[in-house]
């Protein structure tokens, strides 16, 4: 693997390979142990032209953590601004010296062509609605932990599914590891003929899940926040008591409160949302290593 722009080409191995190495890295976080500085000489360079908080910070800790120097590009105060093209910007933040680019883009795809223009290991940090790898692998690294493993377990995406990255790349690697997934939303926010279970009535899936992973709408991508969406899908009070005892709800973050999660459940003893936050170090850690680590 040279690039981690899409989960897709991972197969169950790749995938519970990363996870297993993920959970290793989280554990000597915890026990605060020595950690391998595998990366050191090597340059980490993080192009977010999107808006980021733990995406960002963490594959910068992660990075640090494995011993690597960290270039952090921020477009609003650089040459883009004075015309710099995509690629010119790109070729210049290698030639500074990046061993490893960490890209998020508003646009599906450049993740891709930022690896074939510099032939440096590419990871996508969020490509429009198209993918974001590291979130479902995190996602997965949660699951995997607080149940033990993927077995028989049942879950719900929902909300606004077609603007989604992280619905995008999280369904294909949660059915790859065999958890029986709904997509859950309205009728023009779930996508059609993917082979994936859909519904539009979340109060009829509800009681039969172990795991709930509501998305935030995508305003910036089309994603309209109405009173009924709110009255139908949001996981409020109710449709939390609903849920079975050991149910687990999920987020990736950044939460609008009120609007697909209501306040208390985002803070209810359910809620793994800080844990997900916790595994994104380690999650991006073991990304890292199998990129960058070697060589
Ligand atoms: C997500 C993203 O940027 O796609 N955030 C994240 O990385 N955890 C989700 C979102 O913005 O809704």
């Amino acid at each position: 693997m040279k690039d981690l722009t899409s989960i897709k080409p991972l197969g169950r191995n790749d995938l519970e390979g990363l996870v297993a190495a993920a959970s290793r890295y989280r554990e000597a976080i915890d026990d605060k142990q020595h950690l391998d500085q595998i990366m050191t000489g090597k340059t980490v360079s993080l192009l977010f032209f999107e808006p980021s908080t733990r995406t960002r910070l963490s594959f910068d800790l992660a990075s640090q953590r494995l011993g690597a120097h960290v270039l952090t590009f921020d477009p609003a105060r650089s040459s883009t601004i004075k015309g710099e093209s995509l690629r010119d910007t790109v070729l210049t933040i290698t030639a500074i010296g990046s061993d490893l680019l960490v890209v998020r883009h508003a646009d599906e795809g450049v993740p891709d062509s930022v690896a074939a223009w510099t032939g440096v290991p590419v990871i996508n940090a969020g490509d429009g609605a198209n993918e974001h790898p590291t979130q479902a692998l995190l996602d997965a690294v949660t699951i995997s932990r607080h149940f033990g493993g993927f077995e028989g377990l049942r879950m719900a995406i929902v909300g606004d599914i077609v603007h989604s990255r992280v619905a995008g790349s999280l369904a294909h690697a949660m059915t790859t590891v065999g958890v029986d997934l709904t997509l859950v939303g309205p009728e023009e926010w779930t996508p059609e003929n993917t082979g994936l279970k859909v519904s539009h009535e979340l109060d009829e899936v509800v009681a039969d899940l172990d795991v709930v992973y509501p998305l935030r709408v995508q305003t910036e991508r089309g994603g309209e926040i109405t009173d009924d969406y709110i009255r139908r899908f949001q996981i409020d009070r109710a449709r939390s008591a609903a849920l079975g005892e050991d149910t687990v709800i999920m987020h990736p973050g950044p939460m609008n409160r009120g609007v697909e999660i209501a306040e208390e459940v985002a803070d209810s003893p359910r809620s793994l949302v800080m844990e997900q936050v916790r595994n994104g170090v380690p999650a991006r850690m073991a990304v890292l290593a199998a990129l960058g680590g070697g060589g």
